[in-house]
């Protein structure tokens, strides 16, 4: 498959499933908090997306997916599945959210902290944020995604971080994972060229020790090999003329 470039407007569509999909982080926020489940936050977000949205919640079935949202705590890099784990003080959980509206797919996720959170997952997340925001700079047309994930990988290497390597960021739009592969490490000038209407995904994961993951039995379930902590936010962003748009922006204030 190619690189597809969205007309005007395809884009528009794409603007209203990236709004979607940042409004159903923005209403889960108030249930992130010690006791709930994983599989309740799950339950809320389904309800939501199908009920309010008339949406459809990408994951569920995605590959055989099980469930509605990704749910992934502390120590897991991706792809959580929610289920019977309640949160408790001091967790770090990040929630992907994808959404599909009028045939078209909206992808973003932020890292949300039960109660307070430990120093360490506070500095891990906040520098993924701004390392996410360091390679969304760098979309616009002419720019190369090597040039994205070297804005990424510098900031995280630079802060004593890692980036995990076997997960990335992908092109999206009607599909869920489209071409091009957006690696969050690279070479500046390297890859291939960004042109105006492609849609991507910069999506980073960043881990407090090594960079290495392992996949649980369940055929889902990224973790650290190590077991320390990793992190991870996302937005969907489209490539203008001039530069870039980020069609996920919550309403509130973006930071972590
Ligand atoms: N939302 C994830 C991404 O950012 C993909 C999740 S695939 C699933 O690409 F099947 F686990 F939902
Ligand atoms: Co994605
Ligand atoms: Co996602």
């Amino acid at each position: 498959m190619q690189v597809t470039i969205k007309s005007v407007e395809e884009q528009e569509r794409m603007r209203v499933a990236g709004r979607l999909a940042a409004e159903v982080l923005d209403m889960i926020e108030a249930h992130v908090r010690p006791g709930t489940s994983t599989g309740e936050l799950d339950r809320i977000c389904h309800e939501y997306i199908t009920e309010q949205q008339q949406a459809v919640p990408a994951p569920l079935n995605y590959r055989g997916f099980p469930r509605s949202i990704c749910t992934s705590l502390n120590h897991v890099v991706c792809h959580g599945i929610p289920g019977k784990r309640r949160l408790r003080d001091g967790d770090m959980l990040n929630i992907d959210i994808t959404v599909i509206k009028d045939g078209f797919h909206g992808d973003t996720s932020r890292i949300f902290h039960v109660g307070r959170p430990r120093i360490k997952a506070r500095r891990l997340a906040s520098i993924t944020f701004e390392a996410m925001w360091a390679g969304i700079r760098q979309v616009a047309p002419g720019k190369r995604l090597g040039d994205v994930g070297h804005a990424i990988q510098a900031l995280a290497e630079s802060k004593g971080l890692s980036v995990v390597r076997e997960y990335c960021g992908h092109g999206i739009g009607r599909m869920f994972h489209e071409p091009p592969n957006v690696l969050h490490y690279g070479k500046p000038g390297g890859g291939m060229i960004l042109r105006e209407g492609m849609t991507i995904t910069v999506e980073p994961m960043l881990n407090e020790g090594r960079p290495e993951t392992r996949l649980l039995p369940d055929g889902w379930t990224v973790v650290t090999r190590d077991r320390k902590l990793s992190a991870q936010w996302e937005h969907t962003v489209l490539v203008t003329a001039n530069g870039h748009e980020v069609l996920t922006l919550g309403a509130g204030p973006p930071g972590p």
